[in-house]
């Protein structure tokens, strides 16, 4: 089973100079509690950016066309399959960033969105066919400063 957790905003941004351009603490606690105990495949810019490394309690695998790239924490891939065969068959979070989920989503069974709804400036993007995925859960909440998000669970249909 592959997934990928994701929040991204209505006009498809997803970061902003290697960070994420809203601060939801709720969806960082979902985010964690969604991938603990689990592999998590990210890219190498998505590792850089983390603020502490490497993510406690999930084996982190870091996608990278580095040859000899490594860090402490992290296991290196030179490819997304290589990144998937490290797994050893379990189920696999794939983090981000829009290059990574964008080479992740032909093989993705289904996706933990967070929609931030609102429109933010970013450089880093990500869009995909709503219609060939199946909405199976929705929840709707806002920060205390009033920022709405929903949780939405999709399965390929
Ligand atoms: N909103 C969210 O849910 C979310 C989640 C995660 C990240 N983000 C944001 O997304 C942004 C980063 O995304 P990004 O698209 O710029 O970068 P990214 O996907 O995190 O990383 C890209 C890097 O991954 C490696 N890579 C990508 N495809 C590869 C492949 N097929 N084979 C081998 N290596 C590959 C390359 O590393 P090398 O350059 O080392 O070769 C590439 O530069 C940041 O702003 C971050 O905050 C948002």
């Amino acid at each position: 089973m592959i997934t990928l957790v994701l929040a991204m905003a209505e006009n498809g941004v997803i970061g902003r100079d290697g960070q994420i351009p809203w601060r939801i603490p709720e969806d960082m606690k979902r985010f964690k509690a969604l991938t603990i105990g689990k592999p998590v495949v990210m890219g190498r810019k998505t590792w850089d950016s983390l603020p502490r490394r490497p993510l406690v309690d999930r084996t982190n695998i870091v996608v990278t066309r580095q040859p000899g790239w490594r860090a402490e924490g992290a296991v290196p891939a030179a490819s997304l399959e290589e990144a998937f065969a490290k797994t050893q068959g379990a189920d696999v979070m794939v983090i981000g960033g829009g290059e990574i989920y964008r080479a992740a989503l032909p093989h993705a069974d289904r996706i933990d969105l967070t929609e931030v709804h609102g429109a933010f400036d970013g450089d880093a993007h990500f869009e995909f066919e709503r219609s060939d995925w199946r909405e199976t859960a929705r929840e709707m909440h806002a920060t205390p400063d009033g920022l709405t998000y929903s949780y939405v669970t999709l399965s390929r249909k």
